[in-house]
C-alpha cells in the first residue's frame, strides 16, 4: 500500500461519521471535517488510478430535485455509481409535497425503500434546512419503528442556508491548488451582478463559513441590501478567530479583489426581497413570487458593473487570482468571456470534485467496517 494512500484511509477513519448525514458543514467539528475531507480525497486518488470501488452493491440512492441542477444530479449519479449504488432523480414538484405530505412523511416514504437520500431545496429561506431535516426524522423513525438497521443517511445537495457538498469540493480544489494550506491566502467572495434569477444565498454562505476555518482571509464584498442571513455572517466572523485567519465585509468589489489570491465573484438575490418571497411562497401567490422575482431583477441591475473583469484581476496577488464558480456563471454579466476563458478548465476541475465529497458522505455515513473495506481496494 503506497505511503500517501494509506496516511489518507487513516485520516478517513480517525473520527468516525457513521450514520451521520452533514445538513451544514457547520454543524461537523474540525475532526469529523477533516475524516470526510480525507476520504473525499482518497475516493478521488483512486478513482483517478483506475480503481473501482464498489463499496454498496445492489443499493438504491435516491436524490429529489426541487429546484434545476446539472452539476449536482451528475454528481449525484457518478458517486453512486461509482459506490456500485443504482441512482434515481426524483423531480420534487412531481411527489406528493405539493399536495400536502409532509416533509417527514416524505422521508418516510422514500426511506422505506432507498439506501441514501440526497435533496436540493433552496430557494426560499428558512425552509430547506428544515425540510430536510425533518425527512430525516421520517426516514428514522421509520427504520426504528421496523428495527430495520438500514443506515439513510441525507445529503444536502443545497439548501438555503449552505451548500456543503459545493463548499466541501471547492475546498478540496483549493487544497489541491494551494497544498501548502489556506492559512494567509486572501479569498474575496464577492457578489456580481445577474440578470438571470435571484440566485440562493447558500453558496456565499458556505463558502465564508468553511474557508474561514482553515486560516484564510476572507472578504466578503456586496451591495447595500444583499447582506446574507445574519447568523452565517457571525459564523464566518468566529470561525476565522478560532483558525487565525481574518473575516471581514465590504461594499467594494474592488477593494475585495486587491491582492486576492482567489475571487469567487457570483450573485444572490437582495435581502429583503428574499425574505418577502417566504410569504408569498407560503401563500402559494404566484403573482406575488412573480412580482418579488421582477423586483429583485431591477434591483440587480443597479449594480451592472459589480463584474469580474481584466480589471479588476489585474488588482488580484501578481494579477493571476484563481477565479472560481460554483457555475452556472452568466458570462458577459458575473464575469467577462475573456475571464472565464482562462478559467474553464479550473471551474470544470472545481465542479468535479463534488463527485468525490458525495461519495465520501455516503460512505462514511453508512459502512460501519470503512477501514477493513478500503483497505482490501487500495494497491
Ligand atoms: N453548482 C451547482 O450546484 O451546480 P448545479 O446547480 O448545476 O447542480
Amino acid at each position: 500500500m503506497s505511503d500517501h494512500l494509506a496516511q489518507l484511509l487513516e485520516k478517513a477513519v480517525a473520527t468516525s461519521f457513521l450514520g451521520e448525514s452533514m445538513m451544514l458543514t457547520q454543524d461537523w467539528d474540525d475532526q469529523r471535517l477533516g475524516s470526510l475531507i480525507a476520504l473525499a480525497e482518497l475516493f478521488a486518488e483512486l478513482d483517478k488510478r483506475g480503481i473501482k470501488t464498489p463499496l454498496c452493491p445492489s443499493e438504491l440512492a435516491y436524490a429529489m430535485f426541487f429546484d434545476n441542477s446539472t452539476r449536482t444530479k451528475s454528481a449525484w449519479a457518478g458517486a453512486a455509481t461509482r459506490l456500485g449504488m443504482s441512482p434515481v432523480i426524483v423531480d420534487g414538484s412531481s411527489t406528493q409535497v405539493s399536495h400536502g405530505e409532509t416533509a417527514a412523511e416524505t422521508g418516510a416514504m422514500l426511506g422505506m425503500n432507498s439506501h441514501a437520500l440526497g435533496v436540493r431545496h433552496d430557494l426560499i429561506l428558512g425552509e430547506g434546512n428544515s425540510f430536510m431535516r425533518d425527512v430525516k426524522q421520517g426516514i428514522d423513525e421509520y427504520l426504528a419503528a421496523t428495527d430495520d438497521p438500514r443506515k439513510v443517511p441525507i445529503v444536502n445537495l443545497q439548501c438555503d442556508i449552505d451548500h456543503p457538498t459545493q463548499a466541501t469540493a471547492d475546498l478540496l480544489w483549493l487544497r489541491e491548488r494551494f497544498p501548502e494550506g489556506l492559512a494567509g491566502k486572501k479569498i474575496a467572495m464577492s457578489w456580481a451582478y445577474s440578470p438571470s434569477y435571484a440566485k440562493p444565498l447558500s453558496v456565499p454562505q458556505g463558502i465564508i463559513t468553511l474557508m474561514t476555518r482553515f486560516g484564510a482571509d476572507v472578504t466578503l464584498a456586496h451591495p447595500e441590501g444583499y447582506q446574507l442571513i445574519p447568523d452565517t455572517v457571525a459564523h464566518a466572523a468566529a470561525n476565522a478567530k478560532a483558525s487565525g485567519g481574518s473575516f471581514r465585509v465590504t461594499d467594494n468589489m474592488d477593494d475585495a479583489f486587491e491582492g486576492a489570491d482567489v475571487v469567487y465573484p457570483k450573485s444572490w438575490g437582495p435581502y429583503d426581497l428574499m425574505l418577502e418571497r417566504v410569504a408569498a411562497n407560503k401563500a402559494r401567490d404566484k403573482a406575488a413570487m412573480a412580482d418579488i422575482e421582477h423586483r429583485a431583477l431591477a434591483r440587480n441591475k443597479q449594480y451592472t458593473d459589480w463584474i469580474c473583469d481584466e480589471r479588476r484581476m489585474a488588482k488580484t496577488a501578481g494579477g493571476d487570482a484563481l477565479y472560481m464558480h460554483c457555475l452556472p456563471a452568466d458570462i458577459g454579466d458575473e464575469v467577462t468571456p475573456g475571464v472565464m476563458d482562462l478559467h474553464k478548465v479550473n471551474v470544470a476541475r472545481e465542479a468535479q470534485k463534488k463527485v468525490y465529497v458525495i461519495m465520501a458522505l455516503l460512505a462514511g455515513a453508512k459502512l460501519p467496517d470503512l477501514k477493513e473495506r478500503l483497505s482490501a481496494y487500495l494497491p
